[in-house]
């Protein structure tokens, strides 16, 4: 049986630090709010000559270095995002360029937060089925450029950065399964509306949420794709030593540990100093935990994410 195995991650988070305190001189909040509500404490921002491949670059030379690999050898790049440099090409293309690599599959996927997922999932397969041996797998996100930042019901929540995992084919056990959904239905609840047409911008370019709808979909969703991964390994919740859920509010994390009856040594949190980063939420948190030496080699994780579309999604794997 031919599995994926991640053999390094890699995480960047941009030098500027926002806090709930200078939230609080841009809109009406308060860090008191904040904390309670959403868990978050700073979030970090991209300077305004840093651009997501930026970012992506300084995750993926990581994860490669932890793999010890280097960028030619990879066959494919995947690059989840929300904020690409450009229209086209892709941000994954101008990552190869930047990293030298010559004639790899590369391409770009747009789930939202969920796109990591969806990323590394896609990598599975190829990795799988023998299409390709190594993978780059990259989420990176620039929301700070999306956000209106007199919009208090989004702009406390958001922040950017980029993580990264390198995957090989291996005979030994890594991604034990995963599980994605959509449902398209719920397009209007998390979006940015805006259109491009006759070289302009059509619409209004900044992310509207509606949070308490998007909050309980959430909590629905998660709850049911976590017991599908564990019911499609005939696992029970006993089998995870970490959950790596997507970072968006302690809330929704806390729920779905709790559904899991997991305690919450188990769960990696980092949501109180990234804020919500979108696709690269979930590579973060794991460069975090491995880096810190809390996930080791041989651990079961469950990784798991919800985001705009509605997306959503969970990956079994052993490290
Ligand atoms: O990554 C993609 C997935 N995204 C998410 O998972 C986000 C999901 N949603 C959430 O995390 C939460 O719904 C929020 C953190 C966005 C909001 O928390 P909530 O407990 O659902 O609050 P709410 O929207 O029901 O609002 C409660 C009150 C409202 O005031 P009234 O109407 O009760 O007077 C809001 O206007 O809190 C008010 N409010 C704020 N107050 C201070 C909303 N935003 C803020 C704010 N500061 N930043």
């Amino acid at each position: 049986m031919n599995y994926s195995r991640i053999i390094g991650t890699g995480g960047y988070l941009p030098e500027k630090i926002l806090t709930n305190a200078e939230l609080e001189t841009l809109v009406e909040t308060s860090d008191q709010w904040i904390v309670e509500r959403t868990g978050i404490r700073t979030r970090h921002l991209a300077a305004e000559d840093q651009d997501t491949c930026d970012l992506a670059e300084k995750a993926a030379r990581r994860a490669l270095d932890m793999a010890k690999c280097d960028a030619s050898e990879m066959d494919l790049i995947i690059l989840a995002t929300t904020t690409p440099d450009r229209i086209f090409p892709s941000t994954a293309c101008l990552l190869q360029a930047r990293l030298g690599n010559h004639g790899a599959i590369a391409f770009d996927i747009q789930a939202v937060c969920s796109g990591f997922i969806y990323a590394l999932t896609i990598a599975d397969k190829f990795i799988k089925t023998g299409a390709a041996r190594r993978a780059l797998i990259v989420g990176a996100d620039i929301f700070s450029r999306i956000i209106n930042w007199s919009d208090r019901n989004t702009c406390v929540l958001f922040g950017d950065g980029a993580g990264a995992v390198v995957l090989e084919s291996s005979t030994q056990p890594g991604i034990l399964s995963s599980h994605l959904h959509a449902d398209g239905a719920y397009k209007d609840l998390l979006t940015v509306p805006a259109t491009i047409a006759q070289g302009r911008l059509h619409g209004d370019a900044f992310t509207k949420m509606q949070g308490n709808e998007v909050f309980k979909f959430a909590i629905k969703a998660l709850s049911q794709v976590v017991d599908e991964a564990l019911a499609a390994n005939q696992l029970d919740q006993d089998a995870l030593d970490w959950l790596v859920p997507h970072q968006a509010n302690i809330r929704i994390i806390t729920a779905t540990a709790k559904k899991l009856k997991l305690p919450m040594e188990k769960v990696v949190v980092t949501v109180s100093e990234h804020g919500n980063t979108s696709a690269a939420s979930v590579p973060l948190a794991l460069d975090v935990a491995v880096r810190d030496g809390r996930i080791q080699r041989g651990d079961t994780l469950l990784l798991e994410a919800i985001g705009g579309g509605f997306t959503w999604g969970a990956v079994l794997l052993k490290l």
